[in-house]
């Protein structure tokens, strides 16, 4: 029998030589902004750990043909079922890491999310995606600023606008807090000493450039020094998301709409009756509330409840092909990954993106044809229950 042929590079099989790769790679306060979670990191550990006790039963004596990976959703059809979750200031662990995930999402179709706070434009990212990036929006203060981005991601014609609603105030990180990385990061001595430890990140840095919040670049007035970037920042957003701003929201903006962060039965009922089409069950990847349940627990309850009536979705914690299996046997109809693909960015650089959709897309399709699984719409079917 034919073993698998990798076609990505075989000195990382996994996510977690991708994690080890990047923590070699890129500084010590690049790796813990990205793979740190909050308070004592217990819900972080949870979020794999509970999505691994999900366990699928095989059929081998059942007639099989082939594993289809292909979702429709939103009106479209996408190669497998799974895609890049949102990540602010992702030029800091690797320069231009957004360009590079989503030219790796366009050539792979699956969807890319670009967040307000990353280090790429929404115009950019639209050219390299041909319009089909989604835009996740953190909720601007001022009116004109929230309009201007609708507008701005309606006229790149992003299909799929993503708000967020589990962040009403900054997560506790306890190793954020040491590094002194806040928003923006600032450079004290330990971490000019960390950089001066990678060559690589640092000379491909300073190729490029000091990373900007490249979305928010028309808002901000030039020439601001950190202490009054990290102002601007806590003055442009309105942490707090509530039922009143995403009902305005629902009436600006004319495309597909979807909840991110949504951890009940409660507010998944609410956003129904806003009219969402869709949410993304998420805890932040661990980022937000230590003492949350991990998220595949409320998946499966609302996606039991609710499927029918949203697109249900969910991250935090996929970190394989398997992963992914397991989360859609749970219920979703689509799995997001937030670190696993910026391990990847960081530890290759601009082949990572395409490395890390190859690995999930080769682990999935495994996953199913050793259970006999034809079609991901069907994993639910596969679940030991
Ligand atoms: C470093 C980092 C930055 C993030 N920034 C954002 C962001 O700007 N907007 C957002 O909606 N989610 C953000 N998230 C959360 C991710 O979109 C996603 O929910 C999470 O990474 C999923 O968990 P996983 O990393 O275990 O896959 C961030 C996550 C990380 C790790």
């Amino acid at each position: 029998m034919a073993r698998y042929t990798p076609k990505f590079n075989p000195r990382y099989p996994s996510i977690e030589d991708l994690r080890e790769g990047a923590r070699k790679r890129i500084p010590r306060f690049a790796f813990e902004y990205l793979d740190s979670g909050c308070n004592e990191e217990v819900n972080l550990r949870k979020n794999t750990r509970e999505i691994r006790e999900v366990e699928l039963l095989p059929r081998y004596l059942d007639a099989y043909k082939e594993a289809n990976m292909t979702t429709k959703i939103f009106g479209q059809e996408y190669d497998a079922p799974f895609g890049i979750s949102p990540i602010g200031l992702q030029g800091l662990m690797w320069p231009n890491s957004p360009e590079i995930l989503a030219k790796a999402a366009f050539d792979h179709n699956i969807p890319f999310i670009l967040s307000t706070v990353t280090t790429s434009s929404i115009e950019r990212i639209s050219e390299i995606t041909e319009g089909k990036a989604w835009f996740q929006l953190y909720h601007p203060t001022e009116k004109s600023v929230r309009d201007d981005l609708i507008q701005r991601a309606e006229a790149a014609g992003c299909p799929v606008l993503v708000l967020l609603c589990d962040t009403p105030v900054f997560g506790f990180r306890a190793k954020e807090i040491k590094n002194g990385l806040s928003m923006p990061p600032k450079m004290n001595i330990a971490n000019i000493l960390q950089v001066l430890g990678k060559p690589k990140w640092a000379f491909e840095t300073l190729k490029h450039g000091q990373p900007n919040f490249e979305v928010l670049r028309p808002y901000m007035p030039k020439g601001l020094n950190l202490k009054q970037l990290g102002l601007f920042m806590d003055q442009t957003f309105s942490k707090r998301m509530d039922m009143d701003k995403i009902a305005q929201i629902r009436d600006l903006w004319k495309g597909k709409l979807v909840l991110k962060g949504v951890a009940t039965e409660a507010d998944t009922e609410k956003a129904i009756s806003l009219g969402l089409d869709g949410i993304i069950v998420s805890n932040h990847g661990g980022r937000q509330l230590d003492a949350g349940e991990s998220t595949i627990k409320p998946l499966t309850r609302i996606a039991a409840k609710y499927g029918d009536q949203l697109t249900v979705m969910m991250d935090s914690g996929v970190r394989s092909g398997p992963d992914i299996a397991r989360t859609l046997a749970s219920g979703a109809q689509f799995a997001f990954l937030g670190r696993s693909f910026m391990y990847g960015a960081a530890a290759l650089g601009k082949s990572g993106g395409d490395h890390t959709a190859m690995l999930l897309k080769t682990q999935l399709k495994q996953v199913m044809e050793q259970i006999g699984c034809p079609d991901v719409s069907q994993l639910p079917n596969f679940k030991n229950i």
